[in-house]
């Protein structure tokens, strides 16, 4: 096991410098296109990797292996703009950060990079602070996150399997004629989405459920030519009309379930709550649901049997989480205060990455080199006070594996229209996922 305290620790926290142009200058040349003379005895220098280029983004698992030879558990990365932060790659390391929220916390607003980003920085949208759960901490968190529990544990699966199953018939129902269809963006992405809209209240069909599953697809996903911004603001909009509608007339959702809880919490705080809840369920769910989509469809050990095959649609879905994890990096955590991790010095206010494929496929958990899906100790859910609140991995099983399987039924020849080596991953090292899923099946009388 690896020194979780690091007895042994290097000098190289990356907010110790506290000249931002010196870390752009020298992790630049890391990258490798600038000759920029680092200063010596420079941590970053010659070994911090940048996570923004495109070499690894098809292959992700030989840069963490390459990280984790070069560096250990901890490794030195370079975020867009060349902003420093930590890869947390091993096992222990990111069970241990998650763990100790004393330490590494969430408010993102103890940063000490944050003179060194600009407005418009890309990643903006998931580490600039918001009062959301997402950001709470302590006292204010509990509040917060045990609302959404609640809230989330009192949904009926067998119910939200049900709604599941009439969303994936109607989309199939849209394409299922036509012998061919791309399912990514036609299926996988839809029924999550759908799925969150109608468990906080929003009927089925109706008009502006359908603008907002619209405008939440272009904030969460903007194509060329569409407006996120201006998108996410409608949805801000649609939401807060909700919750005031639901004060008004609660039912039972999640909306108002969270109105009625004891805790109190005010409309704002719902509507931050509730679009956080909305975002996180549907982009990792949607990339679950087509990453097993593609293993089921590409690997022989699945095609034999696939069709109705509860037992290995079941087993793809938990390899996919073992091998392919939707949220294969999350950013992140901030220290609290100097420490040791992993033998590094993290300085206070260091951003760390939470590498949760990495540690998923750490060889100091499957000494073997053989990653396994029969069982559940895989951190694509994260761990500690701001994993994923307890209901909702159950919540998106159901949605996931409602998708998969209600697809093989109505489909049962479908096959990839595409060699498997043609399939492409979406340019983000934070999300897994790809860009498309063609299919073909035999189309359906219409
Ligand atoms: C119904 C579907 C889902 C819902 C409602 C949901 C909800 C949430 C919420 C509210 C949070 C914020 C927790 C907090 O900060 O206290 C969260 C965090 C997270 N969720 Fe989920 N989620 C869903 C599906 C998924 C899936 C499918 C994955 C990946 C396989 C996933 C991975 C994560 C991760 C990695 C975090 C970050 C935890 C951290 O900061 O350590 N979630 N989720």
């Amino acid at each position: 096991m690896t020194d979780l305290t690091g007895a042994d620790a290097e000098t190289d926290g990356l907010g110790a410098d506290p000249s931002a142009a010196h870390h752009r200058t020298l992790t630049a040349t890391a990258g490798g296109n600038s000759d920029a003379v680092p200063p010596p005895g420079c941590p970053a220098h010659g070994t911090a990797v940048r996570l923004s280029g495109l070499e690894y983004q098809q292959t992700p698992s030989e840069l963490y292996r390459s990280l984790r030879r070069e560096h250990g558990p901890i490794a030195p990365v370079l975020l867009d703009g060349d902003i420093p932060a930590w890869l947390v790659l091993g096992y222990p390391e990111v069970s241990y950060v998650t763990q100790h929220d004393e330490l590494f916390a969430r408010d993102s607003r103890r940063w000490n990079q944050w003179e060194n980003i600009p407005p418009d920085w890309p990643l903006m949208p998931y580490v600039g602070y918001q009062p959301s759960v997402l950001f709470a901490e302590g006292a204010e968190h509990q509040r917060r996150a045990g609302v959404i529990t609640q809230a989330l544990e009192a949904i009926d699966q067998f119910e939200l399997g049900h709604d599941c199953r009439v969303i994936a018939d109607r989309l199939i129902d849209g394409f299922s004629g036509s012998g061919v269809a791309e399912l990514m963006n036609s299926y996988a992405h839809q029924v999550p989405m759908r799925a969150a809209v109608q468990m906080c209240g929003m009927p089925a069909g109706a008009a502006d459920t359908e603008e907002l599953v619209t405008d939440l697809r272009i904030s969460l996903d903007a194509a060329e030519g569409d407006d996120p911004v201006a998108a996410y603001g409608r949805v801000g909009e649609r939401i807060a009309q909700l919750v005031a509608d639901k004060r008004r007339n609660p039912g039972p959702d999640v909306t108002s379930r969270m109105l009625l809880h004891p805790a109190g919490l005010t409309d704002v705080e719902i509507v931050q709550d509730l679009i956080s809840v909305i975002a996180a369920a549907q982009q990792p769910t949607a990339n679950w649901i087509c990453n097993t989509l593609r293993l089921l469809l590409t690997d022989n050990r699945f095609a034999v049997n696939v069709s109705g095959g509860r037992v290995s649609v079941g087993q793809a879905l938990n390899e996919v989480l073992w091998l392919d994890t939707p949220t294969q990096n999350f950013i992140g955590r901030w220290a609290v205060r100097d420490t040791q991790l992993g033998g590094r010095l993290i300085r206070a206010g260091d951003c760390l990455v939470l590498g949760l494929a990495a540690a998923n496929t750490d060889p100091q958990i499957w000494p073997e080199a053989h990653v396994g899906a029969e069982n559940s100790a895989h951190l694509s859910f994260s761990n500690g006070e701001h994993r994923c609140p307890y209901p909702a991995p159950l919540l998106a099983d159901v949605i996931a594996r409602t998708a998969v399987e209600t697809l093989l039924e109505r489909m049962p020849d479908v096959v990839l229209d595409a060699e498997p080596s043609e399939l492409t991953w979406r340019p983000s090292i934070w999300m897994r996922g790809l860009t498309a899923l063609p299919v073909r099946f035999t189309p359906a009388a219409q």
